[in-house]
């Protein structure tokens, strides 16, 4: 058969050959980078997945080649055979791992032709991300993204590596199934041969991965797809990737110390670095005190104090109010930030609005006394008390929120995170992993006006705190624990329920009825009735561990077809409305969509 290759076959990538392939006969096949023509002599850059080479084309060599060369524009696709050679004295390119040789081209074969791409296809392109959305084929061309999705493909090899040496079974999950809550919406699919009714796309496997330590698999993994309608932000995706684990027979111990050495495995395999297990423990109780969120940043200091007992008497009403309704008063040195201006401090008064904080009151420290808008309301025993615990210096910049106390924490917890990275507190290539537990088992849903699972209704709590689950939820600690690096929660889990007693009283705190859960998860309450082996597990968010491991700032970065922050795909356009006749098979009608609606 002859086709379009004819014989050609590559020999090489465009990253592989250097001086000590002088002289070597070689194929390359890639896409044109650039074009320049010298005076009689074409020069090309010829880019692959692995890297560039230039090819020149230079009619003292071939003058046919050279003739058909001058046709070629960016973005072509050639297959070109020629004689490697060490570039002259003075022309290596230091920056081009290739840079010290070129190829003298003697075969052309023009395999296609391209369209002027929208943008250029180099790593510093100056492109909004939609246009990078709409055409993500080109996008992906470019060497980081290609990069990216070369070291996703590697991790995901190193993690099935781990987990295979490790007598950990790869098992496939459905993914039209009932839904697996989470703590999101569900993404619905119609069923045609059941009119009416709606498979849901899982928010996790996590109620087969049980089913499967209850049938004896003894030890799971899967890297696997999730579904989650929720308001995405820069760390999520309506659909991301889990690297999702169960075990039979193991306690918190046993599973932190598999994940902590899958941890190990992949920074060592994709950054070559060392990371030093066992990692930190904190409760969840510890990491909302003292950094105001559960997934602490712990590269930098700068903690929150919490003031309340002393101001709890001021004469600054609002504080003092805060405190006498149940609320807090926290306060973050901003140390040596004296100097930030008026409209600074404004701006990070808007930043803490956005967490609900209703203000942020400001204490300038000087040498002789403090310059603010609420010192006069303090005596001089508070100022003491106050310097003390806040360990005020001459120079710093104290911020203070009051409110209830997820406001207050969540406010100040995102400001400190906020001055991390603007006061450039944070160390370049430092990773930092924390792990946090016992986290509370519930929380309460002012909207639902009910308990939600802080976790999923499938952890267990701790056993001394059960006693407490009907009268004082609240207080109830769970055995869930988060892998936390760099102040980004990137894996999730707890050790479960085995019995089904205690599963159904945790339904019943959660103010489901009977009925309602015999319903939903009667299979799940049948199977932990028949021999259910006391299990654990874990998720990791793939793309998110993918996010630090690459050093970017978004998820979009690493996920190779990655949906829009409106849950929308630009290059395939979808979601997009169905065809009559699909809705008709399916039984559907779609109201009139209103301007509100919309
Ligand atoms: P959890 O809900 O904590 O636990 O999810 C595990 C991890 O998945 C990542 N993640 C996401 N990544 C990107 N986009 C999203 N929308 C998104 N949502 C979550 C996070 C998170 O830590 N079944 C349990 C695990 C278990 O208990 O074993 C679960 O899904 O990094
Ligand atoms: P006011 O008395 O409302 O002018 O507030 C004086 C200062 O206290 C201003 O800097 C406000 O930003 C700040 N402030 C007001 N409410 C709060 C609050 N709930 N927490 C922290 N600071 C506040």
């Amino acid at each position: 058969m002859s086709d379009i290759l004819g014989e050609m076959r590559r020999t090489h990538h465009c990253c592989e050959l250097g001086a000590g392939d002088a002289e070597k006969e070689v194929v390359l096949m890639g896409w044109v980078q650039r074009r320049r023509d010298h005076g009689g002599v074409i020069f090309v850059d010829l880019r692959d997945r692995e890297g560039l080479t230039q090819i020149v084309f230079d009619p003292k060599v071939d003058e046919k080649t050279h003739e058909r060369a001058s046709a070629i524009r960016s973005e072509y696709v050639l297959a070109v055979q020629g004689k490697v050679e060490k570039r002259l004295e003075g022309m290596a390119n230091p920056r081009l791992k290739t840079g010290e040789i070129e190829i003298f081209v003697t075969e052309l074969k023009i395999l296609n032709t391209a369209a002027t791409p929208p943008f250029l296809i180099e790593d510093d392109a100056d492109v909004s991300e939609n246009i990078r959305l709409k055409y993500r084929h080109l996008d992906l061309r470019r060497p980081c993204l290609q990069k990216h999705i070369i070291l996703r493909h590697r991790a995901a090899a190193t993690v099935r590596q781990y987990f295979n040496d490790l007598g950990f079974l790869d098992i496939e999950t459905p993914v039209l199934t009932r839904s697996t809550p989470e703590g999101a919406r569900d993404y619905l699919v119609p069923s045609r041969v059941s009119p009416g009714e709606f498979f849901a796309l899982p928010q996790s496997p996590q109620i087969f991965k049980q089913l499967f330590m209850i049938s004896g698999f003894d030890r799971y993994y899967q890297i696997v797809r999730c579904f989650r309608d929720e308001d995405l932000r820069a760390d999520r995706q309506p659909e991301f990737t889990q690297i999702d684990i169960e075990m039979s027979f193991a306690g918190e111990e046993d599973i932190m110390a598999i994940a902590e050495g899958m941890m190990k495995a992949l920074f060592n395999d994709i950054l070559k670095t060392e990371v030093q297990p066992p990692f930190p423990r904190m409760t969840y109780d510890e990491a909302i005190d003292r950094y105001g969120l559960d997934r602490p940043d712990v590269r930098f200091g700068m903690e929150l104090k919490d003031i309340s007992d002393i101001v709890k008497d001021a004469g600054f009403k609002v504080f003092a109010d805060v405190v006498k309704k149940g609320g807090i008063v926290k306060a973050l040195n901003a140390k040596g930030c004296i100097g930030l201006s008026r409209k600074e401090i404004d701006d990070l008064t808007a930043y803490v609005a956005i967490y609900r904080a209703k203000g942020l009151a400001w204490i300038k420290v000087k040498d002789d006394a403090w310059q603010s808008p609420i010192a006069k309301f303090f005596s001089d025993e508070e100022k003491e008390a106050l310097a003390q615990r806040i360990e005020m210096e001459p120079g710093d910049l104290v911020f203070f929120v009051a409110d209830q106390p997820k406001i207050t924490n969540e406010a100040l917890g995102h400001l400190r995170n906020h001055l991390g990275k603007k006061l450039g507190l944070i160390g370049e290539n430092e990773f930092r992993f924390v792990w946090v537990t016992h986290f509370p088992m519930f929380e309460y849903d002012e909207e639902a006006k009910r308990h939600q699972a802080l976790h999923h209704p499938f952890t267990a709590p701790l056993e001394e705190d059960c006693g407490r689950i009907k009268d004082d939820p609240l207080s109830v600690k769970s055995r869930a624990y988060d892998l936390v690096l760099n102040g980004s929660e990137i894996g999730g889990g707890s050790i479960r329920i085995h019995q089904k007693e205690l599963q159904e009283k945790i339904f019943d705190a959660l103010g489901m009825d009977r009925p309602e859960y015999e319903e939903k998860f009667g299979f799940l309450l049948s199977a932990l009735d028949s021999g259910a082996p006391p299990h654990g597990g874990i998720a990791f968010g793939f793309d998110r561990l993918m996010t630090i491991l690459c050093g970017q700032p978004s998820i979009r970065d690493v996920i190779a077809f990655p949906k829009t922050q409106k849950a929308s795909c630009l290059l395939t356009n979808a979601p997009s409305q169905a065809a009559k006749a699909q809705l008709d098979e399916l039984f559907l009608k779609v109201r009139k969509i209103k301007a509100e609606d919309a």
